[in-house]
């Protein structure tokens, strides 16, 4: 690994606190996969690192601002968006992005609004099979009093407790062995108490299992296997369907109540390999349509250019929502090439994490991504290529970073946010916790987080 000697670092955040989807993405029920966050307090102890919470860049500050004071910029913003489906009825009240959802029952502020009708009947549909729709599944089933020691928040804990979901039937457009969830996720769900798994169909699985490759091999036993409770034991269940492509959501007429969801029934594609991960699908003329008062879209988040990117020379590909980046973290233009070895580089433009990459990626592969794109900053300001300000061969950065700007942000109306800032957010968070017996009760308004800063 390459290390700049001195360098130092400023981490803007649009929200006062720090973790992104580690505290507002990742499961409630999975306290173990925070621990990544102790890798950040180390980081964030160094006097080195600054971090600047509660400053949106391109909004609260132009790109075109910043980039005098610093040598490089590095985009790490994640997406903030969610795939949509293109279906009619996507929109009706009662469809709801997975993020949606998730942001809401961990506390984001900005889906602290979002009343999930989970009152409105007894089917939940979700359309795709990746684990974000496992997670949503599970917490949709998950017995209140289990989730009750978790830092979910007292209100998704109290619609939750009203919930009236009985059944939740998760649908992917191809079969068993392309799906995208993985071994542990659906373990997990077959081990809820009084939750059913409805058995999957066994045609779509090669006659000897065994000769599958060991990660599908894996999560073909634990399908198969299923639950052991009875359905008549059981007061809930869930369900996986494959080889449905969502084609309309839809509502009754009179009360406009979701009713159900239409899916195309899918066919494997000719000449592809049923049981290869990456079996191809064509529709057929026949559809189902499975009874719904919820539906889920999780089909992908998705990453959006930020406002200014033109003004500094960030090229954005909107089709797959990435920054068009060299595998290391280089943001390339076309214009920019071709030449010597970073041929097409912005100079001074690195990314990293969702918006580098596309949304996939657990957070082991998208730190060791991270790690590879701080690397390569490293290599190429050991090799002397350009920098955001170099200028025949002179670097003419301010260096001043957060110093150089800090006056315009605060006279915008922003509070900024210090990491001392955040660790009394933590300690208030704690002890409110502590009230409830549970790790953390979050603040769910930057108003009410600001407020106790600010006291
Ligand atoms: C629902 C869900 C559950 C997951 N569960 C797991 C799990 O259990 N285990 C696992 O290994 N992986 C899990 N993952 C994957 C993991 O969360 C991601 O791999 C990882 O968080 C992606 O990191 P990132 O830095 O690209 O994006 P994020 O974690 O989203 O971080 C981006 C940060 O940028 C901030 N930001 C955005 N715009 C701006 C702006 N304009 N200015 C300043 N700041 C901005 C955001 O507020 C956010 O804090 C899950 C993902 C999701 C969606
Ligand atoms: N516990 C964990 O470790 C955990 C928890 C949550 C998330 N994560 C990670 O976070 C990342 C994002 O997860 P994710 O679930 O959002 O995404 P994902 O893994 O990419 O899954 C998306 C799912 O949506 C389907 N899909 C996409 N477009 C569709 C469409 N138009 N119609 C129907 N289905 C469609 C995909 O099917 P196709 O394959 O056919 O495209 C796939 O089944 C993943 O890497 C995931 O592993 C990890």
């Amino acid at each position: 690994m390459h290390k700049v000697q001195d360098a130092r670092v400023d981490m803007y955040e649009q929200l006062p606190v720090p973790y992104g989807l580690v505290r507002f993405g990742v499961a409630p029920d999975h306290p173990e996969v925070k621990n990544c966050q102790d890798t950040f307090e180390e980081v964030a102890a160094s006097p080195r690192f600054n971090y600047i919470g509660n400053v949106r860049v391109g909004y609260d500050i132009g790109l075109a601002k910043m980039k005098p004071h610093y040598d490089a910029i590095l985009f790490s913003y994640g997406a903030s968006e969610d795939r949509k489906l293109g279906i009619p009825g996507e929109d009706l009240p009662g469809v709801l992005s997975a993020r949606e959802f998730v942001g809401w029952y961990n506390g984001l502020p900005q889906f602290q609004s979002l009343a999930p009708g989970l009152d409105a009947g007894e089917q939940a549909v979700i359309i795709g099979q990746g684990n974000v729709a496992l997670d949503v599944a599970r917490i949709l089933l998950t017995p209140v009093d289990v989730l009750r020691k978790t830092d979910i928040t007292e209100q998704a804990l109290q619609v939750l407790s009203g919930s009236r979901v009985k059944s939740v039937k998760v649908v992917g457009r191809r079969g068993p062995l392309q799906a995208a969830f993985t071994v542990k996720e659906a373990r997990e769900l077959m081990h809820i108490p009084g939750v059913t798994f409805e058995p999957i169909d066994q045609s779509l699985y090669p006659p000897d299992i065994k000769k599958l490759p060991r990660v599908q091999r894996r999560i073909a036993e634990v399908l198969l296997k299923g639950t052991q409770a009875s359905p008549q034991e059981s007061c809930k269940s869930w369900s996986l369907s494959f080889l449905k492509a969502p084609k309309s959501i839809d509502a009754s007429e009179g009360s406009g109540h979701l009713t159900s969801v239409t899916f195309t029934n899918q066919a494997f594609s000719p000449g592809t390999d049923p049981f290869s991960k990456s079996a191809s699908v064509t529709p057929t003329e026949e559809t189902s349509a499975y009874p719904a008062s919820l539906a889920f879209r999780s089909v992908g988040y998705k990453s959006a250019a930020l406002p200014g990117f033109s003004d500094i020379g960030v090229p954005f590909d909107p089709k797959l929502g990435i920054i068009p980046n060299d595998p290391y973290g280089r943001v390339i233009a076309p214009s920019e090439g071709p030449g010597a070895l970073t041929a097409g580089h912005v100079p001074g433009l690195y990314c990293a994490g969702w918006v580098k990459r596309g949304p996939t990626g657990v957070i082991a592969s998208t730190m060791q991504d991270a790690f590879a794109s701080a690397d390569v900053i490293a290599q190429d300001w050991e090799s002397d290529v350009p920098f955001l300000n170099t200028d025949k061969g002179e670097k003419q950065s301010t260096g001043l970073g957060w110093d150089g700007i800090k006056e315009e942000v605060i006279g915008n109306g922003v509070r900024p946010v210090s990491w001392e800032d955040w660790k009394r957010l933590d300690q208030a968070e704690r002890s409110r916790g502590k009230e409830l017996s549970k790790e953390r009760e979050k603040f769910k308004t930057v108003e009410d987080m600001l407020a106790t800063l600010d006291r």
